[in-house]
């Protein structure tokens, strides 16, 4: 495994030669595309342990499946519905991280699935997922990019977040795109006059930092031009678009993780942590309306798993996995923040998980 300082150093190197060659400065995303997914050194892309339910297993953060099996299968009654549903017995997963929702639908799934093709921008996942799924090895198989046409149901946990986002600034009540330059050996903020704009106009006249999704709404658009049947299930932390740009919101979203602790600097520690910034719901639902798919649901992660029949999967555990289960639907935990939504070709049909409280009218 290659080490934390000649990693830093490796990745310091690539984006002081990416910044070079740009005339001196780059956008935040094409910063955050190099951090996250360079080739062997990003943090996605590099052997370090990331994913895993708590800090001594090397873990940065913990993400639903990684805390408890009932969250894959609670969603796999949803995804049954769906197989059955667009008629198709294959199902696609956006980023599987440590294959631990792989794992859990499957096992949940048994027969109604034929094929599980796993699509992961990083390559070095992939001989852990292999290990972990051994038992499905069958059925399992592994792409780097989307084939021209797919037919199935579609499953992406926290992966919109972590879409490479550009950076928005209005200081002084003029806008400029934040991008980054190269300082005395190290990355630093700068900023550089934009045409870009919130897809809101922000009210009031005071300084304001946000992002806008470029890259996530054309993952969007290009799911869309490829799914010729089925539907796609994302789940992720963020909002509609009138909560995402509130005047109040004027620190913007983006977070890093590494060891469990959350820090606002993106530019310290390149390739060690995970840099995020939360979904702008609106602008995923009306890149997919734009290109052909229908919004079938939209929910908070707590109703949609309630819907699917998480509170009777909970009757059957033990006090511990029920405290496990219950932070999927906590208020002050995932369930509020994190939002399901589900986007479908083809004949509309009706997902089981947004029968209560679909909130598709808000975004
Ligand atoms: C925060 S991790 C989530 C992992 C896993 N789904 C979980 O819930 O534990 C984000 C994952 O999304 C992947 N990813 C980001 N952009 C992607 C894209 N365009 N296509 C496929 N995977 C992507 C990253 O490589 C990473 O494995």
């Amino acid at each position: 495994m290659t080490e934390p300082t000649s990693l830093t150093s490796a990745l310091h190197a690539l984006l002081e030669r990416a910044i070079r060659q740009a005339g001196g400065w780059i956008g935040f995303d094409r910063y955050m595309a190099l951090a996250l997914y360079a080739p062997g050194l990003g943090y996605y892309a590099n052997e370090a342990p990331k994913f895993g339910a708590m800090p001594s297993s090397g873990s940065d953060f913990v993400t639903a499946p990684e805390m408890t099996p009932l969250f894959g299968q609670t969603l796999a009654e949803q995804v049954a519905q769906a197989l059955e549903a667009t008629g198709t017995r294959e199902v696609w997963e956006f980023g599987a991280g440590s294959g631990a929702l792989a794992l859990q639908l499957l096992d949940a799934l048994g027969d109604r699935v034929a094929c599980y093709t796993i699509v992961d921008l990083s390559g070095s996942l992939r001989a852990r997922q292999q290990q972990r799924l051994q038992a499905h090895a069958g059925k399992l198989q592994w792409v780097g990019e989307l084939p021209e046409a797919l037919r199935g149901v579609v499953v992406g946990n926290e992966v919109l977040d972590a879409m490479p986002v550009k950076l928005l600034v209005r200081s002084g009540g003029v806008w400029h795109e934040r991008g980054v330059a190269w300082h005395e050996g190290r990355p630093v903020f700068a900023d550089s006059p934009t045409d870009l704009r919130p897809p809101l106009e922000i009210e009031g006249p005071h300084d304001y930092l946000t992002e806008i999704h470029p890259q996530a709404e054309a993952f969007v658009r290009t799911l869309a031009d490829r799914l010729a049947a089925g539907a796609a299930f994302l789940i992720d932390y963020g909002f509609p678009e009138r909560e995402y740009y509130h005047p109040q919101r004027h620190m913007g979203t983006l977070m890093c993780h590494r060891g469990h602790l959350a820090d606002g600097d993106p530019l310290a520690d390149a390739g060690l942590k995970d840099i995020t910034a939360h979904v702008d719901f609106t602008g995923i639902a009306l890149a997919a309306q734009d290109a052909g798919l229908q919004v079938l649901g939209y929910a908070s992660q707590a109703r949609f798993l309630m819907n699917c029949g998480l509170l009777s999967k909970l009757e059957h555990c033990t006090p511990a996995q029920r405290a496990l289960g219950l932070k999927l639907i906590h208020e002050h935990e995932m369930g509020e923040l994190f939002k399901v939504i589900a986007l479908g070709k083809g004949a509309p049909w009706e997902p089981l998980g947004f029968a209560q409280g679909d909130r598709t009218h808000t975004l």
